[in-house]
């Protein structure tokens, strides 16, 4: 495979099992996935439905999907800036070191300029080293660390046994009917 063939263009509705098996060989594993953010059908389907100029596939001349790119953008309230946001982006293990992610990522960069946007961010895991690398060589800087934390919710339903049966209940209810009238 001559990488220089590989086309990236914009996602079709005909890419999205490709894109989403893809995505799910490369985000599902333990290393990559995080609580807050979960590669599922939805993230393919909402990105194509509502940024669909920033979904991004790198295909090669024989149809193969090798990586994609899916991306939006966003602005603050008051803010004068808009931004973009890499959500995902992903290129096959086997076809990985071939300058194709620079490729999404460059070609999305273009789309996003020519959409206003003036900074744009990414988020990985800290452990993600190979793409903290590789966004610096696409000239992203300024790590901030982010503490976020999580809290496992007891079970708040009824305990077991203690559920009021429905002839408790209607006992309950004769007990406080007003007397009868005389
Ligand atoms: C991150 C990723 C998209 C990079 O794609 P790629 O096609 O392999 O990257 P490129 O070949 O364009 O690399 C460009 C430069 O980035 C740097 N780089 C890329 N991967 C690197 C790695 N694993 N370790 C260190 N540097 C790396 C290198 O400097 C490289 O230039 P070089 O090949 O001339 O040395 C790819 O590794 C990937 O899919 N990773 C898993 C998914 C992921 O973590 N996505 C990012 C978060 S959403």
């Amino acid at each position: 495979m001559n990488p220089n063939e590989v086309e990236i263009r914009e996602m079709e509705v005909e890419d999205i099992p490709a894109v989403y098996h893809l995505g799910d060989r490369l985000f599902r594993g333990p290393r990559l996935s995080t609580l807050y953010r979960t590669w599922d059908a939805y993230e393919v389907t909402t990105g194509f439905n509502q940024d669909p100029e920033l979904c991004l596939v790198a295909e090669t001349p024989a149809g193969e999907i090798l990586g994609f790119a899916l991306g939006t953008t966003y602005e603050k309230e008051k803010g004068a800036w808009k931004y973009g946001y890499v959500v995902w982006l992903g290129v096959d293990p086997a076809y990985q070191g071939l300058q194709l992610g620079s490729k999404l990522y460059q070609e999305m960069e273009r789309r996003m300029q020519g959409q206003g946007v003036r900074m744009v961010l990414m988020d990985t895991a800290a452990s993600n080293q190979g793409a903290i690398e590789f966004f610096k060589q696409m000239g992203f800087g300024k790590p901030r660390n982010q503490v976020w934390m999580s809290k496992v919710l007891r079970d708040q339903g009824p305990k077991k046994g203690r559920r009021t049966s429905p002839f408790r209940r209607k006992r309950a209810n004769l007990e406080i009917q007003p007397p009868p009238q005389r």
